[in-house]
């Protein structure tokens, strides 16, 4: 059933949409948390899926090799794992093309190559209508991490909000900017220090959440370090120009391409609470 609704409302006018204009998104059935941690361990829901799109494209490629029984295999795990979508989710049954998946099981035993191809390319147009309408609130939802508890190894007693070191560093890149335009070197001197210091409490938080991967050192790589050296060293020459492009850089790698990850969806996903 799609009657619960959640309202985003857009501040911003675009050319396709005008302000004050609000935008429905459906909201998924609430019995798909358990199939998500904290409830489940696992992805269980994704990794369904992740089956799904495996098993229909071995059973065309067995279809094309003209691989009964191992055609004959992937389709009865496909019929399986659709049937699962139904049983995880009851609200979802509706949404199954029953047919389809039935033609697919008599196509496959009898060894129909040419109607088993047919049926997977429409079981695949079958998944579209839920994606469609559910995939990315779900991904936002179950799958995307939450700052508003996470803390920075930064201030007095090492535990500074996510949000407070932000707006820290962010007053820092303009107290920058603003001394360089004003002509008062040591001010600006100061502030990148506390941009600095603070870019790099930063980084070590990413291995809160990204414990195998190289993420946290990733982002406060070389590229980052020497653009932060020519920022440094273009203020204490008072070179206006060339602090205002290093600015710019280290805005784009030490801020910007992490926001398009996780602020946009952090953000969107406040929206929904
Ligand atoms: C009733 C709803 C529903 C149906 C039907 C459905 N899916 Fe999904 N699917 C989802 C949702 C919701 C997600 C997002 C899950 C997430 O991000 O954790 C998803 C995500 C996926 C993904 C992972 C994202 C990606 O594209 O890489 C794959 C693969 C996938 N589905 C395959 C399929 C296939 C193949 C079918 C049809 C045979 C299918 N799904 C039918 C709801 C559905
Ligand atoms: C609260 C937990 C958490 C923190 C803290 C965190 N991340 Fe992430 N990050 C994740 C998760 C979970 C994903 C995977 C999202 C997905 O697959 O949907 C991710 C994905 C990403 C991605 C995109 C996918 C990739 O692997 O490239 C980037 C880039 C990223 N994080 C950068 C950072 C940086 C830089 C930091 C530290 C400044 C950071 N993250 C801190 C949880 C976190
Ligand atoms: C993990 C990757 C990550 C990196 C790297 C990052 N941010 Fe953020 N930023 C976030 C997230 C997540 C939020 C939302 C936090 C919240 O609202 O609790 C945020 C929010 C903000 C905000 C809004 C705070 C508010 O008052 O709502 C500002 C300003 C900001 N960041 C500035 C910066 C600046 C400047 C840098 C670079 C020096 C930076 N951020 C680097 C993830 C990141």
């Amino acid at each position: 059933m799609r009657l619960i609704f959640l309202t985003f409302c857009l501040l911003i006018s675009t050319n396709t949409i005008s302000a004050g204009r609000t935008i429905d998104i459906p909201a998924p059935p609430a019995s798909l948390a358990q199939w998500y941690p904290p409830v489940a361990k696992r992805l269980v829901w994704l990794h369904n899926m992740f089956k799904l799109r495996r098993e229909l494209q071995a059973v065309a490629e067995y279809a094309r090799l003209k691989d009964q029984p191992r055609m004959n295999k992937w389709a009865r795990q496909f019929d399986m794992h659709y049937r699962k979508i139904g049983e995880m989710v009851p609200e979802w049954k509706s949404e199954l093309d029953m047919d389809g998946a039935q033609r697919l099981a008599s196509a496959t035993e009898s060894g129909d190559f040419s109607a088993a191809r047919q049926a997977v390319r429409k079981l695949n147009q079958s998944c579209r209508g839920c994606h469609r309408d559910y995939r990315a609130i779900v991904t936002l939802l179950y799958r995307t991490p939450d700052f508003s508890k996470q803390t920075i190894n930064a201030g007095p007693d090492g535990k500074t909000r996510y949000k407070k070191h932000m707006e820290m560093l962010a007053t820092e890149i303009n107290r920058i900017k603003i001394a360089m335009v004003d002509e008062r070197p040591k001010a600006a001197l100061n502030a990148f220090n506390m941009l600095s210091t603070g870019i790099n409490q930063l980084a070590e938080s990413c291995a809160n959440c990204h414990k195998q991967t190289r993420i946290g050192k990733n982002y406060f790589d070389a590229d980052l370090q020497a653009m932060l050296k020519k920022l440094g060293s273009a203020i204490q020459s008072g070179d206006q120009r060339q602090s205002g492009m290093a600015l710019g850089e280290v805005a784009v790698s030490a801020c910007s391409h992490c926001h398009g990850t996780h602020r946009v969806l952090y953000d969107l996903k406040q929206l929904t609470k």
